[in-house]
């Protein structure tokens, strides 16, 4: 093909034909393979690293070279790496998507019903026997969109820069492999789906049915539409499904309250309760629910993805190598590795914990600095100025956290706890001990609600009234795949909610500010803050 010169993604041999100039990152969107870029391909989180395995790249620029320092040694930048001639490269991270055709066979009399939980970091389906209501397969894989930046407002920039045909088919792509994992698992194929029920957050709707997202781009954020609504029989989801499948993606509240959250309310039960309630999904969008006497006020705040193990230094999903747990006793760290293999990575409950026992261990203050002085003073360092240390486990193997992590996990529960206490202060609730606390979020299993209270991302209300929901958009789509009138509860709730925005709020700057250190807080106290 003249003109054009060939990359090769290995393990898996797969090459695409690219004009010179085109970025690694760019010819694995082409290709298929899906190489996470955080920073949106900015140069500076290090997390598409790919390594040389042939060819001659040209060499690596100043931005380049300052990214690589968080990436593994010997490594290139896939989203600044320019492809001059052929080349041949091996991903750190990456997952091929596959063609789906027209050779899956539906099997006779069998029926499933499937719910995907549309994420910014991960798309998750689930697969249910429409018979018994058995649960028959799961499945994760990540979000397709990841090569256009790691959180919503990126993935809109995106869009505005001419992409979304590119963001559509990237969360299509992302939902047919997810849901083809998990009929997989459950022996169908797609074709056996009779109904499939979807929830995504805001932006990841609009970008799915190609919405104009302008209007999501400054404030007042508002959505094209917050109504149920189906997929067209030109979209490929439903071609794969087969036009008699019913598809259903719920409706969202408004602004970046989406389906996700209003699934998520429906399997919270708190609208049954008297007492007032809390519920906060913690993803990269924390979005947050008050519930009293019958009302909800809701609202969302953006969190980054430091809660989901992404966005620092050596995150990642919560999946075999990730450190779940980090626990100081005894005068040392005690690592929990997904697996049990040795640590690579931090998932979001590594974070939080691993934050939780160097705050027990003296080596970082309530205002979030690091210091090396203290029981781990020789795993500490420096990395171009910047404190870190190796959280090390009885294997001597470890995973470097720095200053910078820190202060990312500060600006997410930051933006959570001043969200918390402004949305309870428009519901109007009088906090009390032990309140209701209900947690959703793909951060890990094991997540202790105690670090959350003593890391200041819930107040002491909490104490232990905290539940750990796991992910509720993709149960509560699943029960609306199971029985298709809940999803009148859900639009009735929907359209009772309360949308609180928090961008228009000015307290929102002092309360976030306050809420920034890493110690207990009481919410009655913030709330006269915000009062
Ligand atoms: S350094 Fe390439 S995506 Fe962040």
């Amino acid at each position: 093909m003249a003109g054009t010169v060939p990359v090769t993604f290995v393990p898996a041999g797969k090459t695409v034909w690219v004009s010179p100039g085109t970025t690694v990152l760019q010819a694995a969107q082409s290709a298929g393979i899906v190489i996470p870029a955080p920073c949106g391909g900015a140069g500076r989180c290090g997390k598409c690293a790919v390594r040389v395995i042939e060819g001659t790249p040209p060499e690596p620029g100043v931005v380049e070279v300052r990214g690589l320092k968080l990436a593994p040694r010997g490594m290139r930048l896939a989203c600044l790496l320019k492809v001059e001639s052929p080349l041949t490269v091996r991903p750190v991270i990456a997952q091929p998507t596959r063609s789906l055709g027209a050779t899956e066979v539906r099997e006779p009399g069998r029926e499933l019903l499937a719910a995907v939980d549309l994420g910014t970091t991960s798309v998750q389906a689930v697969v249910v026997d429409a018979e018994s209501g058995l649960e028959l397969g799961r499945s994760s894989v990540p979000n397709a969109q990841q090569s256009w930046g790691s959180d919503v407002m990126a993935r809109v920039g995106a869009a505005l820069e001419g992409h979304g045909p590119a963001l559509q088919k990237a969360a299509e792509d992302s939902i047919l492999q997810a849901l083809q994992n998990a009929c997989g698992h459950a022996g169908g194929c797609l074709r056996n789906v009779t109904r499939l029920v979807i929830a995504g957050n805001t932006v990841m709707v609009a970008l799915l049915f190609s919405d104009d997202v302008s209007t999501l781009a400054e404030a007042p954020y508002e959505a094209a539409t917050t109504r149920t609504r189906s997929l067209s029989g030109d979209a490929r989801v439903t071609q794969e499904l087969g036009s008699s499948a019913e598809i259903t993606v719920l409706p969202g509240v408004g602004g970046f309250v989406g389906g996700d959250l209003a699934a998520g309310l429906a399997v919270s039960g708190l609208q049954d309760y008297d007492d007032p309630g809390m519920f906060i999904d913690l993803g990269t969008n924390a979005e947050i629910a008050v519930f009293t006497k019958g009302s909800v006020s809701v609202s969302s705040a953006a969190a980054g993805p430091a809660f989901e193990g992404y966005g620092i230094a050596n995150g990642g999903p919560a999946l075999d190598g990730a450190v779940e747990r980090v626990r100081f006793t005894d005068g040392r760290l005690a690592l929990k590795v997904i697996g049990g293999g040795e640590p690579h990575w931090l998932c979001g409950s590594g974070l939080v914990s691993a934050i939780r026992a160097l705050r027990d261990a003296g080596h970082i203050g309530s205002d979030g600095r690091m210091t090396p002085d203290g029981p781990l003073s020789s795993d500490f360092t420096e990395i171009d100025g910047i404190v870190a240390v190796t959280l090390r486990g009885s294997q001597g193997a470890g995973v470097v956290l720095t200053q910078k992590d820190i202060r990312s996990f500060q600006l997410a529960k930051g933006a959570v706890a001043a969200g918390l206490a402004l949305v309870a202060q428009e519901a109007g609730i009088k906090p009390r001990k032990r309140m209701r606390f209900i947690v959703a979020g793909a951060f890990g299993s094991a997540l202790d609600p105690d670090d959350l209270v003593e890391l200041g991302v819930l107040p002491q209300e909490a104490g232990d009234g905290v539940h750990l929901a796991g992910n509720t958009s993709l149960l509560g789509a699943a029960m609306v795949a199971v029985r298709p009138d809940v999803v009148e509860r859900i639009e009735d709730m929907v359209s009772r909610a309360m949308h609180v925005e928090l961008a228009m709020d000015d307290r929102f700057n002092e309360v976030f500010l306050a809420s920034m250190s890493l110690e207990p807080y009481s919410l009655k106290k913030r709330m006269r803050m915000s009062s």
